[in-house]
């Protein structure tokens, strides 16, 4: 049988998810589809039903609804409850089962790219929103101790340290924090096609640091191009959106997919 799968978001054009899911579908000759399904949040509920109705078996959540399917679903993983947000969704007797495997592509990515990190040395998370809660949650549940958090919007920044017990610095110092930090991860907006650049000196920080953005359009963000100047080890963000597919992929399927270099130069196409 079919196996039908898809993507929800809105606007929806933008998501890679077809493309892995597909590429995998193939790969391991699994019969299925995978595509972009557009779902106006002002018809939110009736747009998920549909694809109850439709027989789908399983979804990828992006941008705006990680949030919105939460109370449509009939369980969730507890790191999906922690992080606060579903990314990947499996239909089982017409019921929702939630799951958020953010925090694992987050930090699979590192590991692969960047080894065994000294787990006591200071990380530094730019933002505070979506994306930092999942990045938090992953580098406190693989044993950082000493995580700061800086936003432009502090009351933000103060709310997610509160929440994961960690420490908060003023945005307009991020460059002084930069100091004796073995890791640093931009989680906001900031570079990414279309959006203002990130503004950060990296004269403080020490060369044997490693700089990750999750950003991956553009792949080479100016935050990268800078690290590699200033000879840091640098870990760009098409690993995270790569992983994060792999244990969506496995529920779907009972496969476990691997990441090859054709999927990764399909996707940066
Ligand atoms: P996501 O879910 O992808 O993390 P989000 O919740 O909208 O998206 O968060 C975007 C992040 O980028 C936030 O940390 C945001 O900072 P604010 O909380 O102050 O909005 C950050 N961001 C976006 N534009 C920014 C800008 N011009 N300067 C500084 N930070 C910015």
């Amino acid at each position: 049988m079919t196996l039908k799968l898809c993507v929800i978001g809105y606007p929806i054009r933008q998501s890679k998810s077809p493309i892995i899911h597909r590429y995998w579908m193939q790969k391991y000759k699994i019969e299925g589809t995978h595509e972009a399904v557009e779902i106006n949040p002002d018809n939110f509920e009736k747009g998920i039903k549909r694809l109850v109705e439709e027989g789908y078996r399983g979804f990828n959540v992006t941008v705006p609804h990680k949030e919105r399917i939460i109370p449509l679903c009939s369980d969730i993983d507890d790191t999906a409850r922690t992080i606060g947000a579903v990314n990947t969704v499996t239909i089982e007797d017409g019921k929702l089962y939630g799951s958020n495997t953010d925090a694992y592509g987050f930090i699979q990515n590192l590991q692969n790219s960047a080894g065994d990190l000294d787990k006591d040395r200071k990380v530094i998370v730019l933002g505070a929103g979506g994306a930092a809660r999942a990045v938090v949650y992953a580098l406190k549940k693989d044993g950082f101790t000493n995580v700061v958090i800086t936003n432009r919007t502090k009351t933000r920044a103060d709310a997610l340290a509160k929440e994961f017990s960690i420490d908060v610095c003023p945005w307009d110092d991020r460059e002084l924090e930069l100091q004796n930090t073995g890791l640093l991860v931009n989680t906001t907006s900031l570079g990414m096609v279309g959006e203002p650049e990130l503004e950060i000196d990296l004269s403080n920080l020490s060369q044997d640091a490693i700089v990750y953005d999750i950003v991956y359009k553009p792949l080479m963000t100016n935050l990268l191009k800078n690290a590699k100047n200033n000879q840091n080890q640098i870990v760009t963000g098409i690993g995270m959106l790569l992983y994060q597919a792999v244990p969506a992929f496995e529920k779907w399927t009972g496969r476990s997919p691997s990441i090859d270099p054709t999927l990764a130069e399909l996707i940066l196409e």
